[in-house]
């Protein structure tokens, strides 16, 4: 028996000296008639605790199936809280709506890192901190201009936040608490100049180095739009929209990309590797890369007239509203609530866009509509956010690195609390085996069928 079995079987074997009375499940096996007794701890019971039941003695033992993990809780955190039904988000327990109105992007990074608001000394050492680390080694600069003249910057974001653990092979000292405060530092000042540089590589621009006399969003603008001025000057309006859009984004518990940092990280890689693999996450349309997705979907829609017979292929399941539904909000998303709100001000200092009409129909009319509001289908954070990126004249392409940059204090601050947690291990799912067993090994020259000479398409599946 290994050990990863003998650790399981103790773990099944301690249920009955921990089962309280009340706190627990009683499970009754019609297979066999036996009863068993769950220890209840937090409205969960461990799922350790399943493998008790069997039938026969031999038997693995019974697991839980959930392969989207739609029910399974993977970590205690105390960084976030979302109420999906009531659509609630909060960080640290502070409500997200009182952190867009009073905070800043840096001072809410600082909570989700260290558990609580900075007192002015410790942010003003922060915000130094952060923006003494905003630049780059010149290297990877390099390593950037190496990508093709028309890669896509999320590709780019990826790679170079990967290649920086090369750059900080100390990172890797994971219990080393000086490592892990200059990881998090450098994450979170660097991705801003990386994400900027992958944005004028792309353009075809010179890239433009960190002004350290900016605040963190103007400093990004400065990175992104500054030409032959000797010094950018920012619009402060669209430099608190951005802030806004950065603190809208930082954390948002255990998400796709956030689940990919804890489980990549629970290899006790370092920290840039298990950041790289949620940017990674990220980019998909299911994920950061709907924002890009709902504003192509809004191009193609082209004219609000056209807003009725696109909804329809939506019901007829040619086409996914993008933008809309969220696994864990089953009411209106309060950050799209919240961007919302700040649209306009945005609009105010750029040019008026009509793709805010489209949305604006899209919206109106799903949420009148049964097929929407029956699977409690709203308006999620990326139906909004790609519209003001457009508005600051950002091309859709960059709108999942803009979403990349402020999820990275959220990712480096839900991998620090796994480092810490007693209960972290190294992720390893289960599966339930559905191919053949026992089979013999089949001589190339005695195979018959399985002929799939027309490519890929065609291979059995
Ligand atoms: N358009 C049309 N139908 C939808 C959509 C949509 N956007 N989202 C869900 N549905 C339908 C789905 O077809 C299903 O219908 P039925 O029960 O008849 O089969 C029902 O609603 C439940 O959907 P689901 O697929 O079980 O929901 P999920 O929790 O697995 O998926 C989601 C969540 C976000 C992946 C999905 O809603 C989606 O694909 N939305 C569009 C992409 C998007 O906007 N993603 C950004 C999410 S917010 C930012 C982030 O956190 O990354």
């Amino acid at each position: 028996m290994g050990t990863e079995e003998k650790t399981e079987e103790k773990a099944a074997g301690d249920v009955s000296d921990v089962a309280a009375a009340n706190d627990s499940l009683t499970v009754t096996d019609n297979r066999t008639g036996q009863t068993y007794e769950l220890p209840i701890v937090d409205d969960t019971i461990k799922a350790m605790d399943l493998r008790q039941i069997k039938v026969k003695e031999s038997d693995f033992g019974m697991m839980a199936f959930d392969p989207a993990f739609t029910n399974t809780a993977a970590c205690r955190s105390s960084i976030t809280y979302i109420d999906g039904e009531a659509g609630i988000l909060e960080h640290r327990g502070i409500p997200i709506e009182q952190l867009c109105e009073k905070s800043t992007f840096l001072e809410v990074a600082y909570l989700l890192v260290f558990g609580e608001l900075p007192t002015r000394p410790q942010f003003e050492s922060w915000v130094h901190d952060v923006t003494h680390h905003t630049f780059v080694h010149e290297d990877i600069k390099k390593f950037l201009t190496g990508f093709r003249y028309d890669a896509h910057p999320m590709g780019m974001l990826l790679a170079s936040v990967g290649a920086l653990s090369t750059f900080y092979p100390d990172a890797k000292n994971l219990g080393d608490h000086v490592e892990r405060y200059l990881a998090t530092i450098r994450l979170i000042a660097k991705m801003p100049t990386l994400a900027a540089f992958s944005y004028r590589h792309n353009m075809g621009l010179p890239y433009v180095y960190p002004d350290n006399d900016l605040s963190y969003s103007e400093n990004f603008l400065s990175m992104l739009f500054k030409m032959t001025e000797t010094k950018y000057d920012p619009d402060p309006r669209l430099a608190k929209a951005l802030d806004v859009l950065f603190i809208l984004h930082a954390d948002h518990e255990q998400n796709c990309s956030t689940s990919a940092v804890r489980s990549v990280g629970s290899s006790d890689v370092d920290p840039y590797s298990a950041v790289a693999a949620g940017i990674a996450a990220l980019y998909g349309p299911l994920h950061g890369g709907a924002n890009e997705s709902v504003l192509k979907m809004l191009r193609r829609i082209e004219k609000v007239e056209n807003v009725p017979d696109f909804l329809e292929s939506v019901k007829n399941r040619d086409e996914k509203l993008m933008g809309f539904g969220h696994r864990v909000y089953k009411n209106f998303d309060p950050r799209a609530k919240i961007i919302k709100g700040h649209a306009d001000e945005v609009f105010e200092a750029t040019e008026y866009n009509p793709l805010v009409e489209i949305a604006t129909e899209i919206e109106k009319r799903a949420l009148e509509d049964e097929f929407f509001t029956s699977r409690k289908l709203f308006p999620n954070v990326d139906f909004y956010s790609g519209i003001i990126y457009e508005a600051l004249k950002i091309p859709p392409e960059m709108f999942t690195v803009i979403f990349a940059l402020p999820r990275t204090a959220g990712w480096i601050s839900q991998w620090l609390e796994m480092i810490d947690d007693p209960d972290k291990k190294i992720s390893r799912p289960r599966q339930i085996y559905t191919g053949a067993r026992e089979a013999d090994y089949v001589p190339i020259a005695e195979r018959q069928g399985g002929d799939y000479i027309d490519g890929p398409a065609s291979r059995p599946r």
